[in-house]
């Protein structure tokens, strides 16, 4: 499985966009070649208790199948904008 993830939690932005070409585009290819299986991880449904003080410690239960997801990925594809010279936090 691959996983694709939309790098931003940002509402609205141009990586989502980014991310549903690409997606269309894996699809076409699993369509031709059945063998790609693709998972898309959208960090804006990341669980919002995820970003309290407490997350540090003890993740919440809802983002386990985040976490489950980018283990059981054999590749990975990141789409990510630039924030602050680097990739958003989240
Ligand atoms: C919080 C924030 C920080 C940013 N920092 C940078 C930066 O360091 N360098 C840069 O080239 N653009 C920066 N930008 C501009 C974004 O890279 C640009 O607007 C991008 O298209 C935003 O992508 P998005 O719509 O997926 O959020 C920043 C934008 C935001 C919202």
């Amino acid at each position: 499985m691959i996983t694709l993830i939309s790098g931003t939690n940002r509402p609205d932005s141009n990586t989502r966009n980014v991310t549903r070409i690409l997606e269309g585009i894996y699809r076409d290819l699993r369509v031709q070649t059945h063998v790609i299986d693709l998972h898309v991880i959208d960090l804006q449904e990341l669980p919002p208790a995820l970003f309290l003080p407490e997350a540090y410690a003890t993740k919440p239960p809802a983002f386990t199948p985040f976490v489950q997801a980018g283990l059981d990925a054999s590749g990975q594809v990141v789409v990510t904008p630039e924030y602050n010279g680097s990739m958003p936090g989240s």
